[in-house]
């Protein structure tokens, strides 16, 4: 078990753990993102099948093009489902310059095994981990769900190794952040104890 200091620093990674969406340019270094990698495979699964694989992507010519592909795969879906909150999100998607990764310099994929039970959990849990493991090294993150779109284009498929027996469950950013936003409030949370 946890020493007292231990618990009371793992709540505060919890707790200021938030998206980064500004990098700056600082490479990361191999043994963090391999640390970040050993945290996320500490996480539970059912089964205890460990469906996950990872594609370490420094490619930043790549992640462009992956992005280039899916911004307007995503003004189509956002303008079509018309729903509010999105009014941001696709008038930065409408700008040529925008990148979904922000210009981070590290995408890693996590990779969830097709055949087993849980993949999309389990390898959801572990990119919890490796986004906390993260913050705990001083290395700011975000899921960009939108990168999904991905798993449509057989071509970036190939570039990025993701094997046919896988699909993309996170795609997850990491880098040294630039400048950080504030942490969106949380609402309360609605709590029944039972009895
Ligand atoms: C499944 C999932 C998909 C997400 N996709 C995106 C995305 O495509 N682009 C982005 O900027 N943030 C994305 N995020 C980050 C959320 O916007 C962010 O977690 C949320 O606003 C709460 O902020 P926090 O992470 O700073 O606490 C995603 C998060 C999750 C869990």
């Amino acid at each position: 078990m946890m020493t007292e200091a231990e618990s009371i620093e793992i709540f505060s990674v919890i707790r200021e753990r938030r998206s980064v969406r500004n990098y700056t340019d600082r490479e990361l270094p191999d043994e963090a993102l391999r640390a970040i990698i050993a945290a996320g495979i500490q996480a539970p699964t059912a089964l205890g099948l460990q469906p996950w694989q990872f594609v370490i992507v420094k490619d930043r010519a790549l992640m462009r093009r992956a992005s280039d592909y899916c911004k307007p795969i995503l003004i189509e879906k956002i303008e079509e489902e018309g729903k509010s909150g999105t009014e941001e999100f696709l008038a930065a998607l409408k700008n040529p310059e925008f990148n979904i990764f922000y210009n981070a310099p590290v995408l890693i994929l996590v990779l969830g095994a097709r055949e087993a039970v849980s993949s999309f959990l389990d390898c959801a849990l572990c990119a919890e981990n490796m986004m906390l493991a993260a913050w705990a090294l001083g290395i700011g993150s975000c899921w960009i769900g939108s990168a999904a779109l991905i798993q449509q284009n057989p071509d970036l498929l190939a570039a990025l190794k993701v094997p046919d027996n896988h699909q993309i469950v996170a795609p997850l950013i990491f880098g040294y952040p630039a400048t950080l936003s504030p942490k969106p409030v949380r609402r309360e949370p609605r709590i029944t104890w039972v009895p």
